[in-house]
């Protein structure tokens, strides 16, 4: 890792100062009191940086950075293709995106550049290369951000021919195309390449094959224009690390759904993400939302089996959420610490300092328009500083899991795009959610991983609704099982291949085999319906999908209460070579799977050692040093908790022993070290 200690920073915008050298001045006078050692600065910068074409003034960006260096402050240098200034839409309009209904944008806004333009492509490599140059000899450059939250897509005629190039790769011929399409379907075979135009609203959406294609090449060609936005800064800074900030979808915390990060993570250096939960909501507990943030800390850790980066978070509140609502005295302290606790090297935020016009204004940062330390944000980011400061000898360390949930975009993809089933209770990201909710409560850690991923350093893998599995995916699952692998999967798995064609003469062979089962059909409930699955005298309710199977080898472990299919198998364990698969044929609520993991723990022996009473409000995490484990103890409720664990501690925050009984404020955190 590059740096020494966590990094703990802001996005900084001076740009929109640069007429007032007394903010200027002020936010450096802050920034020390709040304990900053690291500004993240350029990300919208175009218009100052080139105000005309070919003027380039950097000048100001010079004392900037000359300045953050003579106060410690490291610079995480971005560049900033995110936004164009107006001169440049105007002359060129190709650099502007066109929509999936063939209108092309105006100027405007932000993240809105098409990703092939040549002209656009052009422009960024000059700007590029110019910031490179100027400052690969800077000694406050840490790091180099690379534009802002990729996302979205263009559907120009220059990337309708890269969709074609890119399908000619990928099919070599029309007959190819044609078969993994299934285009026959609606007499919608192509018989010339150049009748094949991208997925639209208002034309071709139907074929499902093209959709995942587009959502491939969408990927790949995002991919290409950043790597063509790093090609010189690589050359001319070999030793200065690439990121670009990744983000999750919705207010659910769910992953990105627009870019396959297991792609993207390739092409950086460190991984980076922007996490701005809605904390204190009316709709679920701190303790689901904190769950929800653990499992993309986990998945953003797990694309590099690194630690990553915490780009940008909100010292208060947003101002895009539908309601922005304060974060509660404690909840800055905690919600920080969660991502170190998770492999974070850095707590960083959007914004430093807010601004005083246009639709950022309102947005939490560490300076208001106050201008001043003598609020609660301000001082709530100070202690978090300051307990930093006394964790740094977490940085760069990892954490170790035994547990791997498996993740997939393409099959994300490919469900949400299946007319079938119910549009409304697919729910795949929010699935394994609830999936991981379980080794959450429980303490123990996960991994989350791509069916790509080297399968056999996990003890377990859970891989619920993976609709599309590959070939090679089939064997791979097949392998790690009869090796010694535990694999849980559920409903709804292994449907179709990487073209979202459906398996054919039934259920893959190699899940029959892993199984001992053959699934053969999917009963689909409207919301209010329901059934139980029966276990052991206990009784457990199922919403939403109930698979039924034909049992073969497998060891039913429950049955079916009500319906056509009372009394056949809901719930199955299967010995396959040294093995076992576990099949869970239905949805369920929580309570269902805290009991089918709690057993399946057992079975395969994980458990967290250090704790022996945990709580389902208090999270533990921890880092593994090459001498010692540091643990994380988070209570994510409003009420006092207490766990007991196995060994005295002192807390590394607070300097004080703490005993094998743990008793935990509303919202406290504690980071522990055993004793020597
Ligand atoms: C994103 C962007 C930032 C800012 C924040 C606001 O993460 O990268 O520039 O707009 O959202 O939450
Ligand atoms: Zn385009």
């Amino acid at each position: 890792m590059v740096q020494e200690k966590i990094l703990h920073g802001a996005d900084y915008n001076p740009d929109q100062w640069l007429d007032r050298p007394d903010i200027l001045k002020k936010d450096i006078e802050l920034m020390k009191e709040a304990g900053i050692n690291t500004a993240t600065i350029g990300m919208f910068s175009w218009d100052k940086l080139e105000p005309e074409e070919g003027d380039f003034q950097f000048e100001w960006l010079d004392s900037i950075m000359d300045t953050l260096y003579e106060n410690d402050i490291k610079v995480i240098l971005a560049t900033p293709s995110a936004a164009r200034p107006a001169w440049m839409s105007k002359k060129y309009p190709e650099v502007l995106r066109t929509n999936e209904r063939g209108e092309k944008m105006r100027h405007g806004g932000r993240h809105n550049h098409c990703f092939s333009s040549p002209i656009y492509r052009k422009k960024v490599t000059i700007i590029n290369k110019k910031i490179a140059e100027r400052y690969k000899e800077h000694p406050a450059l840490l790091m180099w951000h690379i534009s802002n939250e990729y996302g979205g897509e263009c559907h120009c005629q220059y990337c309708q021919e890269n969709f074609r190039s890119w399908l000619k790769k990928e099919y070599s011929t029309l007959e190819n195309l044609n078969a993994s399409w299934w285009t026959t379907f609606w007499a919608h075979t192509y018989t010339s390449w150049d009748q094949i135009e991208s997925p639209s609203s208002i034309g071709e959406n139907e074929v499902h094959g093209m959709n995942l294609d587009w959502r491939r090449f969408v990927t790949d060609q995002t991919i290409d224009f950043y790597e063509h936005e790093i090609k010189d800064i690589r050359k001319l800074t070999p030793n200065i690390p690439i990121t670009t900030n990744f983000m999750a979808d919705t207010m659910d915390l769910i992953p990105f759904q627009g870019l396959d990060y297991y792609k993207f993570a390739k092409h950086v250096d460190v991984v980076s993400w922007d996490c701005y939960p809605a904390w204190h909501n009316d709709w679920e507990t701190t303790a689901d939302l904190a769950s929800k943030v653990g499992f993309i800390d986990d998945l953003y850790r797990s694309l590099k089996q690194q630690p990553f980066l915490l780009m940008e978070s909100t010292p208060s509140m947003v101002n895009w959420h539908p309601v922005n609502k304060a974060k509660r005295p404690g909840m800055h302290m905690l919600s920080s610490m969660q991502h170190i606790a998770h492999g974070s090297d850095s707590n960083l935020y959007f914004q430093w300092r807010k601004s005083r016009g246009s639709s950022e204004k309102f947005h939490g940062a560490v300076v208001d328009h106050d201008n001043n330390n003598q609020n609660r944000v301000f001082q709530d980011v100070r202690k978090v500083g300051e307990s930093l400061e006394k964790i740094n000898k977490v940085t760069g360390s990892s954490k170790k899991s035994r547990v791997g949930i498996i993740y997939d975009w393409d099959s994300n993809w490919a469900i949400n795009d299946s007319q079938g089933f119910s549009q409304e209770t697919k729910q795949y990201p929010q699935t394994l959610q609830n999936h991981y909710r379980f080794f959450w409560n429980n303490d123990i850690p996960v991994d989350i991983i791509s069916p790509k991923a080297d399968l056999s350093q996990y003890d377990l893998i859970v891989a619920p609704m993976l609709y599309l599995i590959d070939e090679s995916s089939l064997d791979k699952f097949s392998t790690y099982v009869a090796n010694g692998g535990n694999l849980v999967m559920s409903y709804i798995s292994g449907v179709v291949n990487e073209h979202d064609l459906t398996y054919m003469n039934g259920w893959p062979q190699q899940l029959q085999e892993i199984f001992g089962i053959n699934s053969v059909e999917t009963d689909v409930y409207y919301p209010k319906d329901r059934n139980r699955i029966l276990i052991d005298g206990k009784s457990f309710e199922v919403k939403d999908y109930a698979e039924l199977f034909d049992v073969k080898s497998a060891h039913v472990i429950g049955t079916y209460d009500e319906d056509f299919y009372a009394g056949q198998a809901a719930i199955t364990e299967n010995n396959f070579g040294k093995g076992k698969g576990y099949f869970i044929g239905a949805r369920t609520n929580q309570e269902f799977l805290d009991y089918f993991y709690s057993y399946i723990c057992k079975e395969v022996q994980i458990c967290n050692d250090f704790v022996i009473k945990g709580n389902d409000n208090v999270s533990v995490q921890s880092r593994k040093l090459s001498n010692k484990e540091v643990f994380f103890i988070m209570n994510f409720s409003e009420s006092n908790q207490k766990i007991l664990v196995s060994s005295e501690t002192v807390d590394l925050l607070s300097e004080k022993h703490v005993n094998v009984e743990i008793n935990m404020l509303p919202y406290e955190v504690k980071v522990l070290e055993k004793r020597e």
